[in-house]
């Protein structure tokens, strides 16, 4: 089979970003499956005849062995999926150690941040998607495992800032939001959610939610995926502005604030 573009999936080993990776497939991509699963990742990808990467998405200089892989496949870059996560489980932040919270960081905001600045170029020469596994852990309270909501907070706050300089790029940005999913992140929560019968949304929805912001059918930038309905554009509430009888001037694109490192 020969293919005119080529598409990233990260945490493509299992769950979620397996089942991504075999519908780009299926649309008649070649898939790059990235995950720190070294062996999973080779299965599924000699599964779909795509390839695989050893990568931990949280260590910058691990990215160049995608880039460098990119350069020998010589295929334009249409899609990332960065997808990659952990759920820590832990409501209490005071029984955190610092391991778990460092590895929730690193894999579910640097992952993120690392994959874009190593992907962005390629993705602007074929103008194409950039595409964050978020959660609705991004958009709503979480008391069972508040830190995995703030990194999943982040991503959105990332994707809502960020969209506009990649729009200007010609490259899309996005987040899909699922709600509790059937996947195997679930762990020891799957049997208690069983027992309440609690609607989880199924693995094939969320993939085809995450694949239409990767084509580029779906345009929305925040999308939230719940059991039994289609995806569904996410509206963020207006904040109150200021009462200072001016009208409040829109802000520059540009705003130098803050001090850089060594400044
Ligand atoms: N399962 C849910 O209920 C749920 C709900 C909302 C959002 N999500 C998000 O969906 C995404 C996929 O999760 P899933 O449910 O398919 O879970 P999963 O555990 O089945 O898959 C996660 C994959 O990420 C890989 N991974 C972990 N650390 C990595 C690293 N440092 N570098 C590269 N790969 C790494 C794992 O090896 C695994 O293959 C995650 O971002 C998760 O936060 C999951």
């Amino acid at each position: 089979m020969s293919f005119r573009t080529a598409a990233l999936v990260t945490g493509g080993a299992s769950g979620i970003g397996r089942e991504v990776v075999r519908q780009l497939t299926n649309h008649g991509l070649h898939v790059i499956v990235a995950d720190i699963d070294r062996d999973r990742a080779i299965a599924v990808a000699d599964d779909i005849g795509g390839t695989a990467i050893s990568l931990d998405v949280g260590d910058p200089d691990a990215w160049r062995s995608v880039t460098d892989h990119l350069k020998e496949l010589g295929l334009p870059l249409s899609a990332a999926i960065l997808n990659a996560g952990v759920a820590l489980g832990q409501a209490e932040i005071l029984d955190m150690d610092l391991p778990t919270y460092r590895r929730a960081w690193s894999v579910n905001v640097d992952g993120v941040v690392f994959g874009l600045r190593a992907l962005v170029p390629q993705l602007e020469a074929a103008r194409g998607h950039a595409v964050i596994t978020a959660s609705l852990a991004g958009l709503t309270a979480v008391p069972f495992d508040p830190v995995y909501a703030m990194t999943k907070h982040a991503v959105i706050g990332l994707v809502r800032s960020y969209a506009p300089t990649l729009a200007a790029k010609g490259v899309g940005l996005h987040a899909v939001c699922p709600g509790l999913v059937d996947s195997a992140m679930l762990g020891a929560a799957r049997e208690a959610l069983d027992r309440i019968e609690f609607p989880l949304v199924k693995i094939p929805d969320v993939a085809a939610s995450l694949v239409a912001c990767a084509l580029g059918t779906d345009p929305s930038e925040v999308v939230v995926v719940q059991p039994g309905r289609p995806p569904l554009p996410y509206r963020f509430a207006d904040v109150p502005g200021g009462r200072t009888g001016k009208t409040m001037p829109p802000l520059p694109a540009l705003l130098p604030i803050g001090t850089r490192c060594g400044s």
